[in-house]
């Protein structure tokens, strides 16, 4: 597939998507969110790829969804369309790991889609914020859920009322980042870590993943209860035992993702 507003590579095990509309400071239109999903289905079929990186420009990650593209869509258009469900959430549904590598803007729709990913790394020129209340609207692909599980309810509540950004060091202090970066080395860094990632047991991180996602989802006793089964089932696998073996041997291990 062609793509024209992301650009796709991949460097090594990584798979990397950089959302490429400079002129609308990456606005997240229907095609880029379809070209996205594309994207992502691809990586995700590629034995070979280990992790994905989803990152946008030094300026921008993402400054929303397209304003000018929904601002004349009515009810029926949206709800028929299932606009944002039926493209939008196909990278929260990816089983292998994605790193959003946020630097600038990161609003609205940008903002959620980095959230959707499994963790941010920030550029130390991020700013985040969900500002849909100025356009008399709300956030809607899930801003108001995932960044009150991310930052609390006084901090999301302020941002999504009043529309207050929050620069990269706020964001690390309330645990929306992971890390901050300096911005000239963020996809670098990215890269660096989804590279580790991918040299890795693949079925191992995919259980990580899904078992830290699941906490999102339940009660604390059956998080606890799911972890230890799903943690059980890990000594059916190869790479189990040659993780653990490679420890006592004191040499690397050589995973064989099975
Ligand atoms: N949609 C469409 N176009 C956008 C856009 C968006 N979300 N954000 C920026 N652009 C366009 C601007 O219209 C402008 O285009 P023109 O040159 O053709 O006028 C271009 O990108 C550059 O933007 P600015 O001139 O505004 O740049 P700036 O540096 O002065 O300001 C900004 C940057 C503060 C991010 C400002 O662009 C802005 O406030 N953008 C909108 C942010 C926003 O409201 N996002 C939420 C969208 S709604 C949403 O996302 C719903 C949801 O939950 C799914």
């Amino acid at each position: 597939m062609a793509y024209q507003c992301i650009i796709v590579e991949t460097r090594g095990p990584v798979g990397l998507v950089r959302l490429n509309r400079p002129q609308a400071l990456n606005a997240l239109n229907a095609q880029l969110m379809d070209e996205l999903a594309k994207a992502i289905d691809v990586f995700e079929a590629e034995d070979a790829i280990g992790c994905i990186v989803v990152t946008g420009s030094e300026k921008a990650f993402a400054a929303g969804a397209d304003i000018k593209e929904m601002q004349s869509k009515s009810y029926m258009d949206v709800y028929k369309e299932d606009f944002i469900t039926r493209n939008w959430e196909r990278v929260a549904r990816c089983r292998k790991p994605v790193i959003a590598a946020v630097a600038g803007y990161a609003l609205g729709g940008g903002c959620e889609l980095a959230m959707m990913c499994d963790f941010i790394l920030a550029g130390d020129n991020a700013k985040f914020g969900q500002p849909e209340i100025n356009l008399g609207t709300i956030p809607g692909a899930g801003g108001t859920q995932r960044l009150t599980r991310f930052v609390g309810k006084s901090k999301a509540m302020e941002m999504c009322l009043t529309a207050r950004m929050m620069d990269a060091e706020e964001a690390e202090r309330s645990g929306l980042v992971s890390r901050i970066v300096p911005k000239d080395q963020l996809l670098d860094e990215a890269i660096k870590v989804a590279t580790r990632i991918s040299e890795l047991s693949a079925p191992a991180v995919m259980i990580a993943k899904e078992s830290v996602n699941r906490a999102y989802e339940t009660t604390l006793a059956e998080g606890v209860r799911f972890e230890r089964r799903i943690f059980h089932s890990t000594f059916s696998m190869a790479d189990q035992k040659e993780g653990m073996q490679a420890f006592i041997d004191k040499r690397k291990p050589q995973f064989k993702n099975k």
